[in-house]
């Protein structure tokens, strides 16, 4: 059987017309680079989210969940080194007048060369000696580079100075941060403890690109384990292969991952690896882990005036500890899992399908509910969607051929399809076709819903 992937111009088209992910603001022309979650697209999302959680809530010892504000104190922002630090080197082109990230451009003329490992200097002269074109227009005529702060700033309340100015969250880490000291009093918890949050984070990115891998408003599953000087490489270690794992039971191939080793540090990393999926496009980061060593409880000890210490009952010493963070990026691993998942076969010399060979615990839609015949089988189909709704998310479809309503749900995913026919009524028995397969099997229609629990554990 014959399989093609798809390419990233494909795959928008593909989420925009199922229900995935539609273009943000679109009525109105759209807002660059913000996208929206459909139906599908969300649950989606969700049931990834339900994995971390379950990967890193539920099944590691002293781990605790939290949902902060994205807005906080200003101070936290200077304390954790962002206002100063969180830039990105932007020079502008005379002729065209777009703006571009010095790196970004670098790397686009030559991909052999490593900008990260370049000052701004060196990538002011790299671009001025190598004569390095504009992307739009083709010319090499830019400005001098400036460090552009990637935090949106908003006021609050009625006045507009400076000193009512506060920022969206870049990062969600400051939250778990922060509340370090409430969740080790509150929860009673001793070293090494991890304190995880889902939420929202927002760059001013001026350059985001490839569909919601990179944009200004995303998704992130942070987990921050908060542990013992000493102990703290053997930890990232573990959480460097604890990710891939992690990947590799979302249905990410091992072959698809790899590891990049930071040479360039962020300024509060002591050690920091990325993992990468391999996206049409090329390796693109999914995840990063990164050892924090006791920066961003000092800075908050500095900063806030309040003791961030931890005092060992048994060693009778205190002390500040140190952070290994591991970060993962929801919308990047959603459109990684799609890559993945979807594929168009030939299923013979007349016919194809597009399937969306996702995990079935991922799949949007775990069940279609058939019924052969409208007229003879719709009510006791519509009785069995009834009860299976209430274990699962089914659906049902009465419209159009068999086939055709086969190949709708292979579409998004859903992993098995259930035919209600003269049998249901006579036997009570239903037909299951497995997506993947396409083989049937006949089973009782009571057996169904340990069926589909064995197929989505
Ligand atoms: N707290 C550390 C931190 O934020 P990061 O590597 O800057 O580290 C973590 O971001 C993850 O967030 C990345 O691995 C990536 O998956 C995701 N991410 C970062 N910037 C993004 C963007 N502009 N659009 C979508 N996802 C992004």
């Amino acid at each position: 059987m014959q399989k093609r992937s798809f390419t990233m111009e494909q795959m928008v088209s593909y989420c925009n017309q199922y229900g995935f992910i539609y273009q943000g603001s679109e009525i109105y022309g759209g807002l660059a680079n913000t996208w929206d979650y459909g139906p599908l697209g969300t649950r989606l999302k969700n049931q990834i989210k339900d994995a971390w959680r379950y990967f890193f809530i539920q099944l590691r010892e002293n781990s605790y969940e939290l949902d902060a504000d994205i807005l906080m104190n200003p101070r936290v922002w200077e304390a954790s080194g962002h206002l100063a630090g969180f830039t990105d080197p932007l020079l502008d082109c005379r002729e065209c007048r777009t703006r571009h990230r010095a790196d970004n451009l670098i790397q686009e003329y030559d991909a052999s060369v490593d900008a990260d490992r370049m000052t701004q200097e060196e990538m002011l002269a790299y671009i001025r000696q190598q004569k390095v074109p504009c992307p739009v227009c083709g010319k090499s005529n830019f400005t001098d580079i400036r460090q552009f702060n990637l935090m949106f700033e908003t006021q609050r309340g009625a006045t507009n100075d400076s000193a009512s100015t506060i920022y969206l969250r870049p990062e969600n880490a400051q939250g778990e941060y922060v509340n370090y000291l409430n969740v080790m009093r509150s929860m009673r918890a001793k070293l090494p403890f991890s304190i995880g949050q889902i939420g929202k984070a927002f760059r001013n990115e001026i350059t985001p690109k490839n569909f919601t891998f990179r944009t200004i408003e995303f998704e992130q599953m942070e987990y921050q384990t908060f542990c013992r000087a000493g102990e703290d490489s053997d930890l990232y270690q573990y959480f460097k292969n604890y990710g891939k794992s992690f990947f590799e039971y979302l249905g990410l191939p091992a072959e698809k991952l790899r590891f990049h080793d930071h040479e360039k540090l962020a300024h509060y990393a002591k050690e920091a690896c990325d993992i990468e999926y391999l996206f049409p496009f090329g390796w693109g980061e999914i995840n990063g882990t990164h050892n924090r060593t006791d920066f961003d409880l000092r800075r908050h000890q500095e900063y806030s005036g309040r003791s961030m210490e931890y005092f060992d009952e048994v060693a009778r010493e205190k002390f500040i500890p140190y952070i290994i963070e591991s970060t993962y990026g929801v919308d990047r691993i959603v459109l990684a899992v799609l890559f993945e998942g979807l594929r168009e076969e030939t299923v013979n010399e007349k016919d194809t399908r597009i399937v969306l060979g996702i995990k079935p615990q991922l799949a949007p839609v775990k069940a279609t509910i058939l019924p052969l015949i409208r007229k003879r089988h719709a009510q006791k189909a519509m009785e069995l969607y009834s009860s299976l709704r209430r274990h699962f998310m089914v659906q049902y479809d009465d419209a159009g051929s068999i086939g055709k309503r086969y190949r709708r749900g292979d579409a998004i995913g859903v992993p098995a399809a259930v035919t209600i026919d003269d049998d249901t009524l006579e036997k009570g028995t239903v037909t299951v076709r497995d997506r993947d397969t396409m083989q049937q099997q006949t089973l009782p229609a009571g057996e169904l819903v340990s069926y589909l629990n064995k197929l989505i554990q």
